[in-house]
């Protein structure tokens, strides 16, 4: 690989193939076809996955863009029953508070269509969940570093990481108990690590439902100048 010091830093030569015109409308179109098949699947088969194939998608997560290359995240795999109960009932206590007293109306309504409530069987059936811990600061040698734009960089990563669970043929629920401090204390996490997104990744029930909702028309999100 070609490579050069460019203002001091070391750099290396970078190509992608090709592509024609149409060879990039064709696979920019493949592609959308293939993410808007991706949906939140709630119901998951308990049958098993190899590590292997979970590890690969961790690793596509960290593949992701960050403020300064500070890649400040960390991807928690949990397959452990035990660990997985403990993060049921914990999730299940706060939620249950949400939906009965903490929960406007408001939200509740907007909710019904989704048909979820405050219990969680899915943190116990999929085989593994994965939880996202942004990293406010970062540690080294007893040191703080700075992190930038760390919810940007999360989140953006939490998208790869989604996609890549769609394209093993997995599932998954993007899940946010509110408030997540109890998966800090479950899984042990340092101080600056604060927990981001709660996944269950598995193959979907045998037979399962979505909800029959659109999503935006392309002119509703597009705005061309
Ligand atoms: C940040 C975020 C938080 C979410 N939290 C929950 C959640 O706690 N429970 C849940 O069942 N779905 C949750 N969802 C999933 C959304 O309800 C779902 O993405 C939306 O209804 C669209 O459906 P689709 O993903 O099938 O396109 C969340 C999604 C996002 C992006």
């Amino acid at each position: 690989m070609e490579k050069k010091l460019i203002n001091g830093h070391l750099h290396v030569s970078y190509r992608r193939p090709k592509y024609s015109d149409q060879e990039s409308q064709t696979a920019a179109k493949k592609y959308f076809e293939f993410m808007n098949q991706r949906r939140t699947v709630r119901e998951f088969d308990s049958r098993n996955i190899s590590l292997n194939v979970m590890e690969n998608i961790i690793r596509t997560a960290g593949t992701a863009p960050s403020g300064a290359h500070k890649q400040p995240w960390t991807f928690c795999l949990i397959s452990d029953p035990e660990m997985k109960k403990q993060i049921r009932i914990a999730a299940e206590e706060e939620e249950k508070i949400s939906y009965t007293s903490r929960m406007p109306e408001s939200w509740k309504d907007d909710l019904a269509p989704l048909g979820t409530d405050w219990e969680k069987p899915f943190l116990e059936i999929a085989p593994y969940l994965i939880v996202v811990f942004k990293q406010s600061y970062g540690m080294q040698d007893g040191e703080k570093i700075q992190h930038y734009y760390v919810n940007e960089s999360v989140g953006i990563a939490c998208g790869f990481l989604i996609a890549a669970i769609h394209q093993a043929g997995l599932v998954t629920v993007t899940h946010t108990p509110s408030p997540m401090n109890f998966l800090s204390d479950i899984l042990q996490r340092p101080k600056h690590e604060k927990p981001f997104l709660l996944l269950p990744v598995g193959y979907p029930a045998k037979e399962t439902y979505v909800p029959d909702i659109e999503r935006k028309q392309l002119e509703e999100i597009l705005i061309r100048y």
